[in-house]
């Protein structure tokens, strides 16, 4: 299902500019869309489903039009949504949670409801705690239980704000896959502000900055965008100072190594790196006014 955005801008009361002009093709498949807090990750994920009006701008989901009022009836038939703060009752069970939310969605036969609710059950992996109040789940259990109201509909544009915050390592990293295997059917837009869940499982992204998209494309264009942007510096202990950002540190012995972003080619010792889809990230919110990075947005 192919989401086109166009020209879409938000401004909230009190004149913030949400959104500014975005222009974006989403093709099937995971998509991802990375920036900082404050950037308008969810204003947009929010004008997606429905939600919010935006202020000028069109959005088409497949050929549904989000600028009327038909349009966005049958965008809600297609679409499924996990927010960044789904409320939940704490009281109910994981199954009657998510019989509850079919109830709302309109799944109106009983038997179908409660045979499709066990599937998602079966597939988030919650199935031996169906019986457990959602008070007693952890953050990551909470997040599967969010993604199975999400897919009642069988969405084929699934959108998820910020699923992975707060989960640990383990649960991110299988909170991931069941994400990747849900893009490999229908088209999946992931918003997260942590570059590695993007790095491990969408081709696609868009960079979003204070409103703006700064960067779109692949991850081959942005890794090949930083190119000549990476470098090791290493000295004995003092910090190296210039026109870049440190990344990271390496104590080696009686040495440290930095790893920098930015203008180092003329610093002594300086060796080039491959760049990391993070220290892309990092470049970009460095050089977001800069003629390149203005040329990426075209
Ligand atoms: N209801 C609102 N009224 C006024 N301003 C708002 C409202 N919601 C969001 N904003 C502002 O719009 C901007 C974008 O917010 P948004 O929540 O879309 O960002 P985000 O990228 O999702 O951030 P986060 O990573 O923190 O979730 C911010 O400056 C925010 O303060
Ligand atoms: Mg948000």
């Amino acid at each position: 299902m192919h989401v086109v955005i166009d020209d879409l801008s938000k401004v909230y009361r009190g004149g913030i500019y949400a959104l500014q002009n975005v222009n974006l093709s989403i093709p099937g498949g995971m998509f991802g869309l990375l920036g900082p807090n404050g950037a308008g990750k969810t204003t947009l994920m929010r004008i997606l489903a429905g939600i919010l009006r935006p202020t000028s701008g069109t959005l088409l989901v497949g050929e549904h039009d989000g600028n009327t009022e038909k349009g966005r009836s049958e965008i809600k038939r297609v679409l499924g949504y996990l927010p960044q703060d789904l409320g939940m009752y704490p009281d109910l069970n994981a199954r009657e949670f998510l019989d509850y939310i079919g109830i709302l969605k309109g799944m109106d036969r009983r038997k179908v409801r409660q045979q499709r609710v066990d599937e998602l059950l079966e597939m988030v992996g919650l199935r031996n705690v169906a019986r457990r109040k959602l008070k007693t789940f952890s953050g990551g259990m909470k997040r599967r239980v969010g993604i199975a109201q999400a897919l009642l509909n069988d969405p084929r544009l699934l959108i998820v704000d910020e699923p992975t915050a707060g989960l640990d390592p383990e649960e991110r990293i299988r909170f991931r896959n069941l994400l990747s295997e849900l893009g490999g059917e229908r088209t999946v837009l992931l918003s997260t502000h942590i570059v590695e869940d993007i790095a491990q499982t969408c081709r696609n992204l868009a960079i979003l900055k204070s409103g703006q998209i700064i960067f779109k494309g692949n991850i081959a264009e942005l890794v090949q965008e930083t190119r000549g942007k990476v470098w090791a510096i290493t000295t004995s202990g003092e910090k190296p100072e210039g026109n870049f950002t440190v990344v990271s540190t390496l104590h080696m012995g009686t040495s440290i190594q930095y790893r920098v972003v930015g203008e180092a080619a003329g610093q002594a010792g300086a060796i080039p790196l491959d760049p990391s889809l993070e220290d892309c990230y990092v470049w970009l919110m460095r050089e977001q006014h800069s003629v390149l990075s203005t040329a990426l947005i075209r």
